[in-house]
């Protein structure tokens, strides 16, 4: 394996080290491990006013010839991914290495011969299926820029991600089966395109054979396309510093912004971070529960994976679909090492009893992750003694969409752990904790704003079409730091706990939903004049959320409107967006200036009526009372 593997708890003190004492040499060396067209001129360049970040400028690389043609020579028949369909009486479908290469390359293929070229952003909606990675991969070989939207989200936020970006061309399928639901894609993505006027091809994949419009000269059949091509698709070459993606994800306003990497640093951090935090080693069979809609997926079902030549489950369904012992059918099936899931699931299996987790063998099991939101001890220790058997480190990776890969993580089998902590940074990371007035937390015993300091590979380096907003959302609060917009502790030995979000987000299910979101889509409806979204504690989701409506006039069926509420939010943002909690309200906590005193509406949702702190410098104090006579506990 790669030289950059830690190996003991004393060289991961001394890497440290040196990451901050010659963070240039460090990683020089640990990208000199890659395949590159052209060797870099210069490390770093950088600052985080503008801001502006570069790292290995001027070097030319094709991540797709890291994740796929470097493996050929040696381990060309080893598996890439084993395909775990929704439905487990379906045929696991397993691609080496060779043939996932072969896939790529036809279906980039395919992309060009539809006039996709370096630089084009392409929408990809689809389901779990390996032709997601394969779509993706196909994107990167030909320097396309994929931006990838959850299977989950309506046609309406599908609008909004295509058009923000611009694409040119869609790929999806038919449709996609999640537990005993179908999801009709095809049919949701043309409401989306009746809003998209830049995008001219569509690329469909056959999975559900759900009968779909195709439309003469837009869309094709992605079987019939790839007969017409070849399977060979030189690797384009691109600048480190190109875009390889745009993501999008919620932030404390209302529109989602779309978060871009590029090539060369995020190639680099992506496989340091999975070789370290998972000790990979062939033949480990990992599993990643995330979807590639999400960064968890893009970092460690795609990228990390097989840029380390790694052997990795995917999976098509849900933890609880036929039953809530799904997942440890797969660990039993596949006989997987690795698995990394998100607390949400942890909770909600954890609250299915142990009856689905006994008859099973998960003997093959030797390190487990969680990632996504804070993890409570409840969670960790069930996870530990009930699926790790108590022999499985848990590697708590804490970072974000911005980020491209894990930050502060135990390295498994390394690090002491701690539980619900996500312990240290990795090499090459520099946190630190700040206060209101933006000055530096030393010491430990300490908690505050997290923040990071110093430049990593695989961090974002703008918001797609507007560069401003990235300055405002991560530069400027803080001089000089990347602010994440977590709180976080540092304990006596100086382990990092996230407690959560300090920022107007909401965190469900490991989700990151924006209230600004939410309550726009509230207020679409026509019967609402203004409404007020916070999160609240959860036992299962982490976070639920909690929203407050002010509507024109009483409503005549209370439940029909929450319903229609409901309704609304799923078709303008999706269901995960869908309020849990809808209280009526005849007005909002405002202060004199029109700021809505969210604090207040948080401890209500909370049910913590006696601590909603002092409400007299709002405008009207009697509508706390009624809010809180009119709490839904
Ligand atoms: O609040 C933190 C939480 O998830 C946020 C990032 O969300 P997203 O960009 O969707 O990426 C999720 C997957 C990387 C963070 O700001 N978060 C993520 N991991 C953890 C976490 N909170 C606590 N502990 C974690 N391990």
């Amino acid at each position: 394996m790669s030289s950059f593997k830690i190996n003991s708890f004393e060289e991961y003190q001394e890497i440290y080290k040196r990451s901050v004492d010659d963070p240039e040499g460090f990683w020089a060396d640990i990208a000199g491990t890659f395949r590159w067209q052209k060797k870099w001129d210069k490390v770093l360049d950088w600052n985080f006013t503008e801001p502006n970040v570069k790292w290995f400028v001027g070097g030319k690389l094709n991540i797709t010839e890291n994740c796929l043609d470097r493996h050929l020579e040696k381990n060309a028949n080893t598996i890439a991914y084993i395909w775990e369909p929704n439905n487990p009486n379906d045929p696991t479908i397993k691609y080496t290495y060779r043939e996932l290469h072969e896939k790529v390359c036809r279906f980039a293929n395919v992309l060009k011969k539809h006039g996709a070229k370096k630089g084009d952003r392409i929408c990809i909606y689809m389901p779990m299926i390996p032709e997601l990675a394969i779509a993706v991969l196909a994107c990167a070989r030909i320097g396309a820029i994929h931006s990838v939207v959850f299977g989950g989200f309506s046609a309406h936020s599908i609008a909004d991600r295509i058009q923000d970006a611009q694409s040119s061309l869609v790929i999806t399928a038919d449709g996609g089966v999640r537990g005993n639901k179908e999801i009709p894609l095809k049919s949701v993505m043309d409401d989306a395109l009746e809003l998209c006027p830049s995008v001219k091809k569509v690329i469909v994949f056959t999975k559900t054979k759900t009968p779909v419009y195709m439309l003469r000269g837009r869309d094709y059949w992605w079987e019939e396309e790839q007969a017409t091509v070849g399977a060979d698709c030189p690797a384009e070459p691109m600048d480190a510093e190109d875009t390889l993606f745009i993501l999008y994800t919620s932030g404390s306003t209302g529109k989602p912004k779309g978060v871009l990497h590029t090539c060369g640093g995020y190639m680099v951090f992506a496989q340091y971070t999975f070789e370290n935090v998972f000790q990979y080693e062939q033949p480990e069979i990992f599993f990643c529960t995330a979807d590639i809609g999400w960064i968890t997926g893009h970092s460690y079902i795609v990228y990390g994976p097989l840029l380390s030549g790694a052997t990795s489950v995917m999976f098509e369904g849900i933890p609880t679909w036929p039953d809530p012992g799904r997942f440890w059918d797969i660990v039993q099936k596949h006989r997987v090492t690795t698995l990394y899931t998100a607390p949400t699931a942890i909770r909600s299996l954890m609250a299915s009893g142990l009856k689905y987790v006994e008859k099973k063998d998960l003997s093959s099991l030797t390190k487990l992750g969680s990632v996504g939101e804070p993890i409570n001890e409840e969670a960790w220790h069930w996870f530990h003694e009930h699926i790790g058997k108590g022999r499985c480190p848990i590697v708590d990776t804490w970072w974000q969409t911005e980020t491209g890969g894990i930050l502060i993580s135990p390295i498994a089998n390394i690090t002491p752990l701690k539980p619900g902590y996500a312990t240290l940074p990795l090499p090459g990371v520099q946190p630190c904790l700040v206060d209101e007035k933006g000055a530096i937390i030393e010491g430990n015993g300490v908690s505050g704003n997290l923040c990071i300091k110093f430049p990593w590979p695989g961090m974002i380096r703008t918001t797609y079409g507007d560069h401003e907003r990235c300055r405002k959302t991560y530069f400027a609060t803080y001089d000089n730091m990347y602010f994440t917009g977590d709180g976080c502790l540092r304990d006596k030995d100086g382990y990092y706990r996230i407690t959560g979000r300090v920022d107007d987000v909401i965190n469900v299910s490991g989700h990151r939903i924006g209230t600004a979101e939410v309550e726009n889509a509230i207020n679409m409806h026509t019967g609402v004049v203004e409404s007020a979204v916070v999160g609240f504690p959860h036992d299962i989701k982490g976070q639920g959320i909690y929203a407050y409506v002010i509507t024109e006039k009483s409503p005549a069926d209370p439940n029909l409107m929450k319903q229609d509420i409901l309704m609304t939010v799923s078709r303008i943002i999706g269901p995960i967006a869908k309020p849990d909690k809808i209280q009526f309200v005849s007005g909002l906590p405002k202060t004199r200036s029109g700021k809505i005193m969210r604090r207040i509406l948080r401890k209500v949702a909370e049910g913590d009526l006696a601590n909603v702190g002092d409400t007299s410098t709002l405008l009207d104090p009697a509508v706390v009372d009624e809010i809180k006579a009119g709490v839904i506990m």
